[in-house]
């Protein structure tokens, strides 16, 4: 086994989490908040106040007067359409590489991100599950530890293949041969940046929802699924690209509900693509 220490540590090299985005996170979770205390802490971050007044701007939104502060932008967007862009905005950056050890392309590791938290929030609608305000960012950073785990695995990636050749899973021979697997190591990096416990379970046991059946896990899991299914984000782990029995069960799914979730997943996310990319 290679030094789990080492890799551990090397979380330290990614750029914290925007506060304001953290700040954000915190204050749509109480229910009574303001739009204009909302619009007055994104303000502090002029990068992210200039990229999301671009964004309501852009063609694709087609506005005749133009969008000129955050409150405005609020307004327009509605308080979840506004927190899904600021989430994008603020792990964008974390995706900008390639994944070369899960023979990622640039570029997929995020479609996959961003697919996958639409496809949450699909699921929980279709469910009928209550909307939970930290799902979607959840959802869009579940495979965060991928990021940092993806040079190790590069180097390793002899030793993963002849472990997986033996029978394990791919996510068992990541723990096996370096000591951590992407999930673990995408939950400690959720606990450095200070997200609440709920996401930090959910980022960590996203391969595990029999774990935590109370928690947002099934679903991320579920929405995970569904997105490999669609080819969104498929690398070389080879993950399973059946959902759990179980799963289904508990949430009254069959087939038939998921590829309903399928055909709108993606509208939602040629949407998403579109309004991001301007970006
Ligand atoms: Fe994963
Ligand atoms: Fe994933």
């Amino acid at each position: 086994m290679r030094d789990a220490r080492k890799i551990i540590s090397s979380i330290e090299q990614l750029p914290p989490f925007p506060q304001v985005a953290l700040k954000v996170m915190e204050m749509v979770q109480d229910e009574d908040i303001s739009f204009r205390e909302l619009a007055k802490v994104i303000q502090l971050d002029q990068s992210m106040t200039a990229n999301l007044l671009k964004i309501c701007n852009s063609p694709f939104f087609g506005l005749r007067r133009k969008v000129s502060s955050v409150q405005e932008a609020l307004v327009y967007l509605g308080q979840k359409y506004f927190m899904e862009v600021i989430m994008e905005m603020a792990s964008a950056g974390y995706f900008r590489e390639g994944q070369r050890g899960y023979d990622l392309a640039k570029g997929e590791l995020w479609r996959h991100s961003v697919a996958c938290a639409l496809a949450s929030q699909l699921l929980e609608k279709e469910i009928g599950l209550q909307e939970s305000s930290l799902l979607f960012t959840t959802a869009l950073l579940h495979d965060i530890g991928k990021v940092v785990l993806s040079e190790f695995v590069a180097e390793a990636l002899e030793d993963i293949r002849r472990r997986v050749d033996e029978g394990a899973s791919f996510l068992e021979a990541e723990e096996e041969v370096l000591g951590v697997d992407h999930a673990a190591l995408g939950g400690m990096i959720a606990e450095r940046w200070s997200f609440p416990e709920e996401m930090v379970r959910t980022i960590r046991l996203h391969h595990r929802p029999e774990e935590d059946w109370e928690g947002l896990t099934p679903l991320v899991y579920l929405a995970d699924i569904l997105c490999l299914q669609m080819g969104i984000g498929t690398g070389v782990d080879g993950l399973q690209y059946r959902a759990k029995d179980e799963v289904l069960r508990r949430f009254g799914l069959g087939d038939r509900d998921l590829m309903g979730v399928m055909v709108e997943l993606e509208a939602r996310l040629e949407q998403a693509e579109a309004m991001i990319n301007l970006n």
